[in-house]
């Protein structure tokens, strides 16, 4: 069991905030599937304050969407104060602090993973998130800013100090993005060093990789991430290792199709039929990693702009190609570039 003070997780897993991903169909589909608790899109204080229409979306959420954590992404203290006022009480159950985004547009404005450098600040924002929020307050992490740096165990500490109720460590270094292999090393010193519960977040793409980080790190629990894009069934399948029950079957094709079906469905009524479809292109790429004619479907889903014929698409879909674990299982390090979600970053991907 997973406990950041009093919110208890029986199953020690979360999705993992993922901007222009975990959405609220996303995170309704992934809690379908066994997902305990889950982040919503990264939220910038000072876009909140301003009041901007796209941000004020991220904070959507339903009575089936919880226990829920919000992700704030800051530096100003001021901005950061305005925005927890903004944010109702009672609408979530953890409140993070980023720091932990490499994306140059935030690191050069001295925010996310840019906070690694200045631990001082780091720990007068937690204090000012905990002296406001009645709920637990995290805070997400890197490994360091650059291999020359690496000082997740001193931030670690820090945060703690600060009176953090959690810490989730991505064990990779700012510099590394998403590329190279997460150092669990580096995680299992935070867990050796505080005495919050720690969350280990990097290449968790399987059943079995959790279990082996939670092992090698001494972790409390694990953030899950790209491991879930088009395999929210990975949270069943954690659960079931949990829960001391063999490993259910992977999805056939017929229940591939019927998720999929269902968050289009929840994508077009949370955004409308045009929104909805757009937000469900880059889930039908990942959806349909490894089935046979998904290489022809593909280019036409991109370019798909009703409910009618994105769902002719997936009535279109085949078999998969090998029987087994979702593709995404088998790889240690990120996704296959050609077809994965780094193939989208080049049209205006977030990260
Ligand atoms: C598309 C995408 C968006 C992400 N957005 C965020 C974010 O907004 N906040 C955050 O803390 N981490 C974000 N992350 C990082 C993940 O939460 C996670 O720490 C990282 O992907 C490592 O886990 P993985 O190797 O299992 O994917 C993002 C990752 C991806 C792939």
């Amino acid at each position: 069991m997973l406990s950041i003070r009093d919110l208890h997780l029986q199953v020690p897993a979360m999705l993992a905030p993922m901007a222009g991903v975990s959405d609220l169909p996303f995170r309704l589909m992934a809690r379908k599937l066994g997902c305990p608790m889950a982040f919503a899109e990264m939220i910038s204080a000072h876009a909140l304050c301003l009041g901007s229409g796209r941000t004020n979306r991220f904070l959507e959420s339903s009575s089936a969407d919880r226990p829920l954590g919000i992700q704030l992404l800051g530096r100003e203290p001021e901005y950061l104060r305005q925005a927890m006022d903004l944010i109702e009480p009672g609408s979530c159950d953890v409140i993070d602090l980023n720091a932990a985004c490499p994306v140059r547009k935030v690191t050069r404005k001295g925010e996310g993973a840019a906070l690694l450098k200045e631990p001082r600040l780091l720990s007068k924002l937690v204090a000012l998130l905990k002296a406001r929020a009645s709920v637990p307050v995290t805070v997400k992490i890197r490994s360091g800013w650059d291999p020359s740096s690496v000082n997740a165990r001193e931030i670690g500490k820090r945060v703690a100090d600060a009176g953090a109720d959690a810490v989730c460590v991505h064990g990779r270094t700012r510099s590394q993005g998403y590329g190279g292999r997460v150092d669990l090393g580096v995680i299992r010193s935070v867990k050796e060093a505080v005495s919050i519960p720690v969350i280990a977040s990097g290449d968790l793409f399987s059943a079995k990789a959790v279990d082996k980080t939670l092992r090698e790190t001494g972790c409390d629990g694990v953030a899950i991430a790209r491991g879930a894009l088009g395999n929210p069934w990975i949270f069943r399948e954690i659960a079931a290792v949990y829960g001391k029950r063999p490993s259910p079957p992977r999805p056939n094709i017929e229940q591939l199709k019927e998720v999929m079906e269902e968050h289009l469905r929840l994508s077009v009524e949370r955004r409308g039929e045009i929104l909805g479809v757009i937000d469900f292109r880059k889930f039908f790429i990942w959806y349909t990693k490894g089935l046979q004619n998904a290489r022809i479907l593909r280019p036409r889903a991109v370019r798909v702009n009703t409910p009618h014929e994105m769902r002719r698409l997936i009535d279109e879909l085949g078999m998969p190609l090998s029987s087994g674990p979702h593709p995404s299982a088998s790889q240690g390090s990120p996704y296959d570039p050609r077809q994965g979600w780094l193939a989208l970053s080049k049209s205006g991907w977030p990260y």
